[in-house]
């Protein structure tokens, strides 16, 4: 049997379901992000980070399958990612952490990840 992966150990798919549930309906409200995303096309965001987060954390390739390689930085060059947008995608993502009881291990280590990932799709760097 294959090692078991980060995406079993946290709950496999339901897990990750509720994360970007829990997820978009902050960002929905929120009046700097929500403008950004797809007003006609809401569920198909939340299918592709779901599956993107699935995979990368070793679920299911669908994700790579339905859009091919994640070039995330390149996909989000249409969106003006300052530090303003950064902070407040952190903001849902956090509050939606939250929402899923891990151990404080299993929080550290997605946690890492997407406050890194936030980061490197900052791409507006307003001087002071
Ligand atoms: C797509 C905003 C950070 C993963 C999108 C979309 C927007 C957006 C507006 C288009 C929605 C869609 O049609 O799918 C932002 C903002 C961020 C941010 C404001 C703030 C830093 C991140 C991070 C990740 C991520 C950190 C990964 C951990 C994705 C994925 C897609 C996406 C996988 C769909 C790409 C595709 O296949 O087309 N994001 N994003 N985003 N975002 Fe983000």
């Amino acid at each position: 049997p294959s090692a078991r992966t980060f995406y079993d150990e946290v709950g496999g798919a339901p897990t990750f379901t509720r994360l970007v549930a829990h997820f978009y309906a902050g960002v929905r409200t929120d009046p700097v992000l929500a403008p950004l995303y797809p007003q006609d096309d809401w569920a198909g965001a939340e299918v592709r980070l779901r599956g993107f987060l699935e995979q990368y954390w070793g679920g299911p390739t669908t994700y790579s399958q339905q859009r091919g390689h994640p070039r995330l930085r390149m996909r989000h060059a249409p969106f003006a990612i300052g530090p303003v947008e950064r902070d407040a995608w952190l903001t849902h993502m956090r509050a939606a952490v939250d929402s899923l009881g891990l151990s404080p291990e299993q929080d550290a280590t997605l946690w890492g990840y997407l406050e890194m990932a936030a980061r490197s799709m900052q791409n507006r760097f307003p001087a002071d």
